[in-house]
């Protein structure tokens, strides 16, 4: 990595690339904010971009693209079979995950899907570090459960813990002796940690998840999404791994896995996804259901352009320069945050700044959704949307109907590879530190409309009390106008 050295300044991350295309941003007044949240049911997937100022709702598919990404859509060679572009994508992937068999898909959960179809039964049990929202849906969706079997460090918000996205092995070993191997159709890594906060895991840990299950006889399944962003990590924080190249991390991490599945929203800054794997058996247990679900062979539900920005965006993704701004960006928010005693988690991960709701509203009970409101708060203080990701994002219990409070509560605010520059990051801490200033302010949320599925995407509910007008007149009263 290349690390800028100050002379008289604090340290900050400098971006190794600059804007050679930009779209306008505007800022709407704190009274048009609020209305937008209001009239959005306070959920921030039901925000419409012309009333955000920055949107850091999510990483997926948000992430700047190269000029080189650009002019190799270009060449998209369009076919419904046989494409040139798929040729290019195919070797891309290869080089990338030292893997031969690649079978493309339209986006992350579409790989879930195919995963769930093909190896999950009812009844059976998918022992993972920590779930993702679709991941979960999928394997529920066939009548199974998902066990989390993620190291207790990672609920400790305030941590120095380097690697909190490790699986704890002994519950890997207690699970499988409970419930058989035979109901386990395979374990499942991701790196990093979307739900906790964009924690990486080490590849020691993934040495040791591969050793129970090759004794086991377990198939081992990575969620990629992250994976050049928790390689970085192993880099910094794992001695072994100091002087490798993060193209030989990427190598040595899916050589652990039988199976490897990505968003190409994420992983790659284009759109698509797709399954790699070395085994031709497994191959031919998904593959039929490529064409019924995807579309053929060689594209798999992406356009002939996101193919060939796939392609490069592969190759870009294994360039330290291009994979450090993120993380480096989230550390210096998270960082300063810290510093300044706003609950955050730590240590700073990938995907984004996330903050710690319970600590930061205590007043605010968990069946009252404090990381749902302090996403709304925070969308009325700065025009900036993040989301929520604590109880709203669990279902209730499909057979209980009972409400799942989530172990932590937290607001995410992704930082899309390549997009926001410093004067964003600055903007963003300087309304947070006014936020947790006036904390006491902010109430609880109830749900109006509930979805049964996924109810956090287009679920609706409404502020319990008036705290919002109140935060806006507060508001307007500090800053004196209404930016
Ligand atoms: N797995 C992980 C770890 C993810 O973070 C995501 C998406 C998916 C699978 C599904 O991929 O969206 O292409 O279907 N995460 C997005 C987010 C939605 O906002 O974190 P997808």
């Amino acid at each position: 990595m290349q690390t800028i050295k100050f002379f008289k300044q604090s340290p900050v991350p400098v971006e190794f690339h600059k804007p050679v295309m930009v779209q306008a941003l505007q800022l709407p007044p704190v009274e048009k904010r609020l209305e937008a949240i209001l009239a959005a049911g306070c959920n921030t997937f039901l925000l419409n971009t012309s009333e955000i100022f920055l949107d850091m709702l999510t990483d997926s598919g948000t992430n700047a693209m190269s000029n080189q990404q650009f002019s190799a859509m270009m060449l998209a060679d369009e076919a419904y079979a046989g494409s040139q572009s798929f040729v290019r994508l195919l070797a891309s992937v290869r080089e990338f995950f030292g893997k031969e068999h690649f079978l493309p898909v339209h986006q992350g959960r579409a790989a879930e899907h195919i995963l769930a179809e093909a190896f999950v039964k009812k009844g059976d049990v998918v022992p993972m570090n920590f779930h993702f929202t679709t991941t979960r849906a999928h394997i529920e969706r066939m009548d199974a459960t998902v066990r989390e079997l993620i190291v207790d460090e990672v609920f400790k918000t305030d941590s120095d813990e380097p690697f909190k996205g490790n699986m704890d092995i002994a519950k890997l070993e207690a699970t499988i002796k409970e419930v058989g191997t035979e109901k386990i159709p395979f374990i499942r890594m991701e790196v990093t940690t979307n739900l906790t906060g964009g924690q990486p895991v080490s590849l020691a840990n993934l040495r040791a998840v591969r050793k129970v299950a090759d004794k086991h006889g377990l198939l081992l399944v990575i969620d990629a999404c992250l994976i050049a962003e928790n390689a970085w990590f192993i880099k910094q924080r794992e001695p072994e791994f100091a002087l490798f190249s993060l193209a030989e991390i990427i190598h040595e991490m899916a050589k652990l896995a039988d199976i490897v599945y990505f968003s190409a929203r994420k992983l790659g800054a284009a759109r698509g996804g797709g399954i790699v794997t070395n085994d031709e058996k497994l191959v031919a247990k998904m593959k039929d259901l490529i064409p019924l679900f995807e579309g053929f062979f060689t594209y798999g539900g992406m356009s002939t352009r996101e193919i060939e920005a796939l392609a490069v965006g592969l190759k870009e993704f294994t360039d330290e320069l291009v994979i450090s701004h993120m993380p480096q960006s989230i550390a210096h928010v998270v960082n300063t945050l810290k510093a300044s005693g706003v609950p955050v988690v730590t240590p700073a991960g990938a995907l984004g700044v996330h903050l710690d709701a319970k600590k930061f509203l205590p007043q605010v009970k968990s069946n009252q959704y404090p990381a749902g409101a302090l996403a709304v708060a925070i969308f009325i203080t700065a025009g900036v949307r993040g989301m929520e990701r604590g109880t709203i994002s669990n279902d209730r219990d499909p057979v209980t109907h009972q409400e799942i409070l989530a172990d932590m509560e937290l607001v995410r605010m992704a930082l899309p590879r390549r997009l926001f520059s410093l004067s964003h990051l600055q903007f963003l801490i300087d309304r947070l530190q006014w936020l947790f200033a006036n904390r006491e302010l902010i109430g609880g949320l109830k749900f109006i409309e509930e979805p049964s599925v996924l109810r956090f995407f287009d679920g609706k509910l409404a502020p319990i009390g008036d705290w919002p007008n109140k935060l806006q007149a507060k508001f307007k009263k500090d800053f004196g106008e209404s930016l």
